[in-house]
């Protein structure tokens, strides 16, 4: 294949889905190749994966920041760089401003643990437990200037089992995240998504 795509993870935690990135970007024939991991806080979990990995990794700190825009123009400046073309969220805290859209036009990528548009932000899966939904799980979008809205490329329902606590859900649901994500990630630094307005349309089948 054509040289892989040069990315940035964006992150501010764990890190669980980082890793699963990691580990399948070094499959030599995998889509992405991270070249950096863009924390918005110190000391995190996921910035020592990066780091494990040897991954560049640099924080931008939310808390220093002056606001939105000014944060989201320092987190771009990071990620061009180091070269990147396109940033992957996971597990990102923090809102991005729209000039993130304008200069990663079509490149911003976010999972998110729901079947949007059913219960975007950032307690899905709380959510879900507490609305009585028989079916949650995964929702892998591209970034657009609303929160959790963006164009979805795929997903993959969960079964909300009877009792299931939220740590069971959430395990249950980041185990399918940690499969489909980079799966989506290799076909989207392919050019395998085409996006027409709210459709996205993949051009194999998977
Ligand atoms: C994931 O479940 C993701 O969907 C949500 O935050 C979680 C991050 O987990 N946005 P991790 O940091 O990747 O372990």
């Amino acid at each position: 294949m054509t040289r892989p795509l040069k990315t940035t993870v964006l992150i501010s935690g764990t890190g669980s889905n980082l890793q699963a990135l990691i580990d399948a970007a070094a499959a030599p024939d995998h889509g992405a190749r991270i070249v950096v991991v863009i924390s918005d806080r110190p000391e995190v979990k996921a910035l020592e994966r990066a780091a494990a990995a040897g991954i560049p990794t640099e924080v931008v700190s939310w808390r220093a920041s002056s606001g939105r825009e000014q944060f989201t123009t320092a987190v771009c400046d990071a990620a061009e760089r180091n070269g990147a073309r396109a940033m992957i969220l996971a597990g990102f805290m923090r809102i991005l401003a729209p000039v993130a859209m304008e200069r990663f036009p079509a490149a911003i990528i976010n999972t998110h643990p729901a079947l949007l548009p059913a219960f975007p932000g950032a307690h899905a899966v709380p959510q879900a437990l507490a609305h009585g939904v028989k079916l949650t799980g995964v929702t892998i979008h591209f970034v657009d200037e609303e929160v959790d809205h963006g164009p979805i490329i795929y997903q993959e329902a969960v079964a909300v089992d009877p009792g299931d606590t939220e740590d069971e859900l959430q395990a249950r649901i980041q185990a399918a995240e940690h499969r489909v994500y980079p799966m989506v990630v290799d076909a989207f630094c392919r050019g395998r998504l085409d996006v027409d307005g709210r459709m996205v349309n993949w051009r194999e089948s998977l």
